[in-house]
């Protein structure tokens, strides 16, 4: 069966941009093909963050995609940071990274301009290495995504392929199928409507996360009344609402539900992991055979 796998960020509140740039997509693909869907912890400390919410916020996002109906007896459902193979590969890909391609990605540029080089750490430089290294892992042959995560799938297209021809030698290339054999090359799926939800008060910005204003997004998780109070004297007020309604309100149901049992959360998180981690070992160990390490 062919492979998918993607991740949201635990941070900030989860959109509907996320949802049906994203979010949605899975649950159709998890009929058809293995799926891994993931909380990309790691990636969310690559800004400023609240560590008094992290763990709850992480908790949130894993019960969001349940809520949204990511079904756990077809697809594995995991947190990035309990595979440690996701950093291990990092630093071996990172090897083969130029910087000049990590110095190109717009979400660096963007994300770096406004704070400032003094403020940035390394790792939001870094941070699309480690995006591919959740990628090639799973030999994943498709990854749904929103619009803005396209230059990202370009950069692990075109590292994995790098890194097939620097260490893949002839006997890996006799497996591959595209010519090299330590990584597949992974496709994006980009949504043909709907890849790019815009901000509901600048129609020349994105819906994000990181947007200082509530009023810019409909959050999956807002709720109701709040919502409707904030509506009141603006002319989307109605129509935010309405969507609210028809959307919204069934995924906040279940999501309470899901929330409430965090037991039943933490098995649904370890299963996950440990079926990930089974994948993820396998390809890690051929990468460091690949590049000739000594192994254990
Ligand atoms: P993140 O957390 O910013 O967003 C999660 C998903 O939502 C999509 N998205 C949108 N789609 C349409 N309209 C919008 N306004 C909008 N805003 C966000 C994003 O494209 C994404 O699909 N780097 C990734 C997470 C990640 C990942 C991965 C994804 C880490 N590793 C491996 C796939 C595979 C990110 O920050 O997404």
């Amino acid at each position: 069966r062919k492979r998918v796998v993607s991740g949201v960020q635990p941070t900030g509140a989860i959109h509907l941009g996320n949802y049906v740039g994203a979010i949605k997509n899975w649950i159709a693909l998890q009929n058809s093909y293995d799926t891994l869907f993931f909380i990309v912890d790691l990636h969310a400390i690559t800004l400023p963050y609240d560590t008094q919410q992290f763990s709850k916020a992480t908790r949130n996002t894993a019960a969001i995609y349940l809520a949204c109906g990511v079904d756990t007896s077809k697809a594995s459902v995991f947190v990035q940071s309990h595979v440690r193979a996701h950093v291990e590969l990092m630093w071996l890909l990172s090897s083969a990274t130029p910087i000049g391609w990590l110095n190109r990605m717009i979400q660096f540029k963007e994300k770096s301009h406004k704070a400032g080089d003094e403020n940035v750490g390394v790792a939001l430089l870094t941070y699309p290495v480690l995006m591919a290294s959740d990628i090639l892992l799973y030999q994943s042959d498709f990854v749904p995504v929103g619009e803005d995560q396209k230059q990202h799938l370009e950069l692990t297209r075109e590292l994995a392929e790098r890194v097939n021809y620097l260490y893949g030698g002839r006997k890996w290339k006799k497996l591959g199928e595209r010519g090299g054999a330590i990584f597949k090359i992974p496709e994006p799926l980009i949504p043909p409507a709907g890849a790019r939800v815009m901000s509901l008060s600048d129609g020349l910005s994105k819906m994000s996360k990181s947007a200082t204003s509530d009023q810019s997004r409909i959050n999956l998780l807002d709720p109701k009344d709040e919502v409707a109070q904030e509506c009141q004297d603006m002319n989307w007020g109605t129509f935010k609402t309405l969507l609210t309604d028809a959307l919204v309100d069934p995924i906040q149901v279940r999501h309470e539900e899901i929330i409430s049992d965090p037991a039943y959360l933490d098995g649904v998180l370890a299963e996950g992991a440990m079926k990930a981690a089974a994948i993820a070992d396998a390809t890690l160990n051929n990468v460091y055979q690949a590049m000739g390490f000594l192994r254990r």
